[in-house]
């Protein structure tokens, strides 16, 4: 098994959901976790939830879907807490309705932070796993980057395009020594599919955020010989 413990880890959309999940899954495991988002507060709440542990934290606030932000605050975390092993592109954005009535900025929205969001923080992170000729990087896709559905056009655009980015991204750098993984889960307890009245939540026959970051941490100790491609994270309850 890959030993984590030491390692340092960025995880984007840190400070709730599938993310904060993920950021205190990997300090458990003794892994120093970098968190970015846009909301201060949970920001500054989950490092300190994530020092309990004993490892070091940092957070960073950036809209992962404007360039001009995203690159200088990546160089900066890897000042104040150190070079990037692990990257976790998990923040996103989902909004429904039809192609007729959805906004256009609505839709360009979901694409500029599922898409271009990851394919920036990858191209910022990138140069760090390169230099040290190791690293692995997931990238959050979804079941509906699968599966197209009536209303959801754009989040699956943009899942979709995580897949193929992913895929892609994976052929690139498998000969460094970087594991890329894509997931693509179905419904998971969180604010995006409570606020989307997708679930309601309930821990007895819903998948939760913590199921999520137990399959990240299962994969991140495959040994290195060995990557976790693809995954579907499904729960037991059609
Ligand atoms: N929950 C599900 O059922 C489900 C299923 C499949 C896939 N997913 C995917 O899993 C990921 C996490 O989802 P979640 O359910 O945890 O959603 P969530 O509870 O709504 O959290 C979304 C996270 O993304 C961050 N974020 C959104 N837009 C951002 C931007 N422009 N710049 C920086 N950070 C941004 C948010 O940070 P701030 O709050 O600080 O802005 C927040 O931390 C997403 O990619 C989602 O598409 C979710």
């Amino acid at each position: 098994m890959e030993n984590i413990t030491g390692k340092y880890a960025l995880v984007t959309g840190g400070g709730r959901g599938l993310g904060k999940a993920t950021a205190l899954a990997l300090a458990a495991e003794g892994v120093n976790v970098a968190i970015t988002g846009r909301n201060v507060e949970n920001l500054k709440r989950t490092v300190e939830e994530i020092k309990e542990f004993g490892v070091k934290s940092a957070y960073s606030v950036f809209d992962i879907g404007n360039f001009q932000e995203v690159s200088p605050a990546i160089e900066k975390l890897k000042t104040s807490l150190g070079e990037i092993d692990i990257l976790i592109n998990n923040a996103g954005i989902a909004s429904f309705g039809s192609v007729e009535e959805m906004d256009p900025a609505i839709w360009t929205q979901i694409i500029r932070t599922n898409i271009l969001g990851t394919y920036y923080v990858t191209k910022a992170v990138l140069p760090q796993l390169l230099k040290k000729n190791q690293g692995d990087i997931i990238n959050v896709s979804s079941t509906a980057g699968i599966n197209g559905s009536a209303s959801s056009s754009a989040y699956s655009a943009s899942k979709f395009a995580v897949i193929g980015f992913s895929d892609s991204l994976m052929r690139e750098v498998r000969k460094n020594n970087i594991r890329v993984c894509t997931l693509t889960p179905s419904t998971i307890a969180s604010d995006m599919s409570k606020d989307l009245q997708l679930t309601d939540g309930n821990p007895e026959t819903v998948l939760q955020p913590e199921d999520f970051a137990e399959l990240i941490i299962a994969n991140l100790k495959l040994p290195r010989r060995a990557m976790l491609k693809s995954a579907s994270l499904w729960s037991t309850n059609p």
